[in-house]
């Protein structure tokens, strides 16, 4: 098939066996997982972990999430309890990031988790990064492929748009379909949710007690710094716009069908509005309008999440 990125690989195993190798060798490269695109690196290796932050441009206090395929591979470099085991065997391959205590065995270097005394931990589920974590022998460090404070990227063309030829490996596996970022959860002390994500407090408070985190200046989270997952246009937030040089986005039924209306869901599915979310966004910039309004988005489920994000887009 033919391809107009250089770097972009359909995946089929010899793709596979060279990205394993280029990864041991503590290169980057660019991963689809079921929620957003990532920037992989060994998170064993001090100089994969160092190409990751200084790549996009990260704040040398923002700790990375941790991505395994077996609770065998995360014991050599975390804590597990109780509250791990519940939600793990509800949610696990998915979306969802456990903060955790870091074990005084574990190789994970010191940076990928900002000097702190905690992991984040994740296990990722798409066909991709699980057969390429089955056949290295060492976690993937993986933030989202986007440059620090951009949007993420949904699919391998916006890594593309993102790092251009700075990676040489950047594999397709299609959109995204969670589209947003995983849930992340503090389970070092009392369970508090840090990022909200499409499994939303209400579903995780059937198995346990969660608290969430407003501001917690003691978190290092740069999913909680006050700017972040933004388009680079300004955001006008639960506002219409009559101006058609403006974009719009929707939610829900509406008779809308100017071009400058862009709709997360026309039957007003939360799951699919978060889906379409960064795609949409995406498109609205490279169409070149200048500015955003996005109407009023129900506050629950992973409404919850969205509205958490385009009001840090908005920043
Ligand atoms: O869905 C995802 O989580 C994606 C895919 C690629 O797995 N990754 C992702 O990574 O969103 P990133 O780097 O964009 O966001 C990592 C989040 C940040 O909010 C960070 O602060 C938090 O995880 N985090 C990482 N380690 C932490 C720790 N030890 N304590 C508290 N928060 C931590
Ligand atoms: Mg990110």
């Amino acid at each position: 098939m033919k391809n107009i990125y250089p770097n972009i690989y359909t995946f089929n195993k010899k793709i596979l066996k060279k990205t394993a190798n280029y990864l041991k060798l503590g290169n980057i490269a660019g991963i689809p997982t079921e929620t957003v695109y990532g920037l992989a690196g060994n998170a064993y290796s001090k100089k994969a972990v160092q190409k990751i932050f200084h790549l996009k441009n990260r704040p040398k206090k923002n700790p990375l999430i941790i991505h395994y395929n077996s609770i065998t591979s995360l014991k050599k470099d975390v804590i597990l309890n109780k509250n791990f085991f519940k939600l793990y065997k509800k949610y696990c391959p998915g979306p969802l990031t456990f903060v955790l205590k870091k074990n005084n065995k574990s190789k994970v270097v010191s940076l990928a988790s900002a000097g702190l005394n905690t992991i984040a931990v994740r296990f990722p589920d798409h066909k991709i990064i699980k057969s390429l974590l089955k056949i290295i022998n060492f976690p993937l460090a993986m933030p989202s492929a986007n440059l620090s404070s951009g949007l993420s990227p949904v699919s391998a063309s916006d890594v593309y748009e993102e790092f251009k030829r700075k990676l040489k490996i950047i594999i397709d596996g299609g959109n995204s379909k969670v589209g947003i970022e995983s849930t992340v959860i503090d389970l070092t002390k009392k369970p508090k949710i840090l990022r909200p994500g499409i499994i939303s407090s209400m579903e995780i408070k059937k198995y346990l007690r969660v608290s969430f985190s407003k501001k917690n200046k003691t978190i290092r989270s740069p999913g909680m710094m006050k700017k972040h997952y933004s388009p680079g246009i300004p955001i006008i937030l639960g506002r219409n716009t009559k101006n058609l040089n403006h974009a719009q986005i929707t939610f829900g039924k509406n008779n809308k069908n100017n071009k400058n209306n862009f709709n997360l869901s026309k039957k007003g599915d939360l799951k699919e509005a978060a889906a379409n979310l960064y795609k949409i966004m995406r498109k609205i910039k490279k169409k070149g309008f200048k500015k955003i309004f996005i109407s009023k988005i129900p506050n629950k489920g992973p409404g919850i999440a969205i509205n958490d994000r385009i009001k840090r887009a908005s920043k």
